[in-house]
C-alpha cells in the first residue's frame, strides 16, 4: 500500500463527505479503497449506494465498504474464549461461556475491534486507502490504543519470562515436566518457544508494530473541523492528544466555509487549511461530490 488517510474531527463536520470526495481524486491515481470504521455507518448514504462488509466498486479503481464492527467484536470475542480455554484447559473453574455476552459491552471492546477492522485493512492490496472513521473521541482512543497495547504487552511479556523462568527452576530441582491436576497429567510450558501465552503476546506486539508503523510512516491525518468554535475547541484538543503520541496532523480542513471571521482566523493560524465552500445542497452521489474533489485532493500536495 502506498498511502493511508484518515479524517478525524468533530461530529457531523464532514468527515464523509471529505473522506467520499478524497477516495474519487485518489481513484485516478491507483487503485483505492474507502472504508467505514464507523459503527455508526454513512458512506453508503453519501455515496448514494448500498454497502456491506465487503468491498463494492463504485467506478473504475474506487472500492467502497462499511465495515461490519459488531460482527469483528463477536468473532473477536469468540477466538479470545477459545484461546483462553485451550490455554488453560486444565482450570476447570473458567467458566468463561457465561461472560462472553457481557463481554461484548465492556469499556475497550468497542475501540478494539474498530482497531482489529483497520490491521485487516491495512493489509489489503490498494495503492491508497481511507479510513472514515467515528467521531473524534473514540477515533482517538482507537489510533492511541496500539501505543498503549504496546507498553501493556512488554510488562506482560516480561512478567511471562519471569514465570517461565521460575518454572524452569522448579522443574529442575523436581526433575519433572509435568504437574497433576484432578489426578491428570498436565504438560506445563517452560520454554519461551512453547509457551502458548508468550506466542500469543509474541503475536500482539507484531500486529500493534504494524499499526503504528501505518499511522506514523504511511498514513496522513486530516483534521476536519468547521467555522464554529465548538468543531475548533475539539480540534484542537485532538491534535494536542494525537502529538503527545508522537503522531501528527498534516492538514486541516475548513468545510461549510462561507466567509472569513474570528474563528476561520484562529483555525488557520493552527496550520496549513484547505477551505471547501458550504454548499447549497449537501453533496451525495459521485456526480455531486465531484463539485469539492479536487479541492479536498488539494491535501495530497
Ligand atoms: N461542504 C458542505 N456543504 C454542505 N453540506 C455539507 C458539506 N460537507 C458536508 N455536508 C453535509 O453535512 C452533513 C454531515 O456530513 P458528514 O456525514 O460527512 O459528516 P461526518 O463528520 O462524517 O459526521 P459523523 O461524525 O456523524 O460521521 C451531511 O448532511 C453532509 O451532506
Ligand atoms: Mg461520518
Amino acid at each position: 500500500m502506498k498511502k493511508g488517510f484518515i479524517f478525524i474531527g468533530k461530529g457531523g463536520v464532514g468527515k464523509t463527505t471529505c473522506s467520499a470526495a478524497l477516495a474519487l481524486k485518489l481513484s485516478d491515481k491507483g487503485k483505492t479503497l474507502i472504508a467505514s470504521l464507523d459503527p455508526a455507518h454513512n458512506l453508503g448514504d453519501v455515496y448514494g449506494v448500498e454497502l456491506s462488509g465487503k468491498p463494492k466498486i463504485i467506478k473504475e479503481n474506487l472500492y467502497a465498504m462499511e465495515v461490519d464492527t459488531d460482527l469483528l467484536t463477536k468473532k473477536y470475542l469468540e477466538r479470545t474464549v477459545s484461546k483462553i480455554k485451550d490455554m488453560y484447559s486444565y482450570l476447570k473453574v473458567l467458566n468463561l461461556d457465561r461472560y462472553v455476552d457481557s463481554l461484548k459491552y465492556s469499556p475497550g471492546i468497542e475501540e478494539y475491534s474498530i482497531l482489529e477492522g483497520l490491521i485487516n485493512l491495512i493489509s489489503e492490496e490498494y495503492d491508497y486507502i481511507i479510513l472514515d472513521m467515528p467521531p473524534t473521541g473514540l477515533t482517538i482512543k482507537v489510533l492511541t490504543l496500539p501505543y498503549t497495547a504496546l507498553i501493556w504487552i512488554e510488562k506482560l511479556m516480561e512478567l511471562r519470562k519471569d514465570i517461565l523462568g521460575r518454572r524452569r527452576a522448579i522443574e529442575s530441582i523436581t526433575g519433572r515436566k509435568c504437574v497433576v491436576i484432578e489426578g491428570k497429567e498436565v504438560s506445563i510450558p517452560v520454554d519461551e518457544e512453547e509457551d502458548p501465552v508468550m506466542k500469543e503476546l509474541e503475536d500482539k506486539k507484531e500486529k500493534m508494530e504494524l499499526v503504528k508503523e501505518f499511522l506514523s510512516q504511511k498514513c496522513s491525518i486530516v483534521l476536519v473541523t468547521n467555522p464554529e468554535p465548538l468543531s475548533l475547541f475539539e480540534g484542537r484538543r485532538a491534535i494536542e492528544a494525537l502529538k503527545s503520541f508522537g503522531l501528527d496532523m498534516s492538514r486541516i480542513i475548513l468545510n461549510k466555509f462561507s466567509g472569513e471571521n474570528e474563528v476561520t482566523r484562529e483555525i488557520e493560524s493552527m496550520g496549513e487549511a484547505i477551505r471547501i465552500p458550504l454548499l447549497e445542497e449537501p453533496p451525495r452521489g459521485v456526480e455531486q461530490l465531484k463539485k469539492i474533489s479536487e479541492v479536498v485532493g488539494s491535501v495530497l500536495n
